[in-house]
C-alpha cells in the first residue's frame, strides 16, 4: 500500500516511511495565507516558508537581509492555511550561525511563535554545532547543502556547487555528518545530478533537490517561479507550470479598461 495519501497529515516519519517504500517527496515553498491554503490543497508534502521571501516577497537581490521576525511572521500566515502538509521555516542569515545558544533560541522563538514544524539550516561541518542543539530541544531539523543562497558572497555566483573532488568529497562528508547528527532530510540544491544520486542512495533519510537531478527522494521548487510569477529568474532546472505573469498582467489591464470605459460595475454589480 502507498504511504502517500491525500487525506493523512505529513510528519517527519512519513517522509522517512516515503523514502523507504521508494515514494517521491514534494516541496514547494508559501509565505503567505491565501496560496499556502492553494498549495496544501494541491497535496504537497511540505511546504517550506523559505527564506527566498526575500527576493520573492521583498524584491531583494539575495536572501541576507531577512531576519528572524521576517521569517515567523511569513511562517505564522502560511500556518494558519495548512491542514496536511509539514512546514518547514528557514532560519535566517545570522539566526544560527557561529553560536549555538544562540542557534537554539531563534529555533525555538520560530517553533513557539509560528506552530511551524520543523526549520531548515544551510551548511554542513560548520554550523553542526547549532544543529546538535537545536535538536537536543525536540525540534526537527532540515539540512541544506551545495549552493546555499545565505552564502552567496562567499561564492561569488549562483553557478552549481560541488563540481571539483574537493569540494563533492566535503559535500559527501557533510550528508553524512548531518544525517549521523539527526537531521530528518536534506536539500541539496544546484549539485551535479550523478552525486546528488550516489549520496541519495548511501543516506537513509530522504534528500529533496533543486537543480540536483532527478533521482533525489524528492523535488523543491519556489513557488513563485513554477507559477510563472517571476520571469527575470529562469535556470535550467526550472519547469514554469504557469504563466502567471502574462495573466495577471492581462487580468489587470481588463479591470483598468472595464473601468476607465464605465463598463465595471455593471448594473448587477452595484445594489
Ligand atoms: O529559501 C528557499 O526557497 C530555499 C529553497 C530554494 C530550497 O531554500
Amino acid at each position: 500500500m502507498s504511504v502517500y495519501s491525500k487525506a493523512r497529515k505529513i510528519t517527519t516519519h512519513t517522509l522517512q516511511e516515503m523514502k523507504r517504500a521508494g515514494e517521491k517527496i514534494t516541496m514547494l515553498t508559501a509565505y503567505d495565507y491565501s496560496l499556502a491554503k492553494l498549495v496544501d490543497r494541491g497535496g504537497v508534502d511540505v511546504i517550506l516558508v523559505g527564506d527566498s521571501a526575500s527576493n520573492v516577497m521583498a524584491g531583494r537581490e539575495t536572501t541576507v537581509p531577512m531576519s528572524l521576525d521576517h521569517m515567523i511572521y511569513h511562517a505564522q500566515c502560511v500556518e494558519k492555511a495548512v491542514e496536511r502538509a509539514l512546514i518547514v521555516v528557514d532560519m535566517p542569515f545570522g539566526s544560527y550561525q557561529g553560536n549555538s545558544r544562540i542557534a537554539l533560541e531563534s529555533a525555538i522563538r520560530i517553533m513557539k511563535e509560528s506552530n511551524g514544524h520543523a526549520v531548515k539550516l544551510e551548511g554542513g561541518a560548520e554550523i553542526v554545532d547549532s544543529v546538535q542543539r537545536i535538536l537536543s530541544a525536540g525540534i526537527p531539523v532540515m539540512g541544506h547543502l551545495g549552493l546555499t543562497p545565505q552564502s552567496i558572497y562567499k561564492f561569488g555566483t549562483y553557478t552549481v556547487r560541488a563540481k571539483e573532488d574537493e569540494e563533492a568529497k566535503k559535500l559527501i562528508a557533510d550528508a553524512k555528518l548531518l544525517q549521523d547528527t539527526g537531521c530528518f532530510a536534506i536539500v541539496f540544491e544546484k549539485i551535479p545530478a550523478h552525486l546528488a544520486k550516489m549520496v541519495s542512495e548511501e543516506l537513509s533519510i530522504p534528500t529533496i533537490g533543486i537543480g540536483a537531478g532527478g533521482q533525489c527522494d524528492g523535488q523543491v521548487l519556489v513557488l513563485h517561479d513554477m507559477l510563472g510569477i517571476t520571469t527575470d529568474f529562469s535556470p535550467r532546472f526550472l519547469r514554469r507550470y504557469l504563466d502567471l505573469e502574462t495573466q495577471i498582467t492581462g487580468a489587470v489591464e481588463a479591470y483598468c479598461q472595464d473601468v476607465r470605459s464605465g463598463d465595471f460595475p455593471n448594473k448587477e454589480e452595484s445594489y
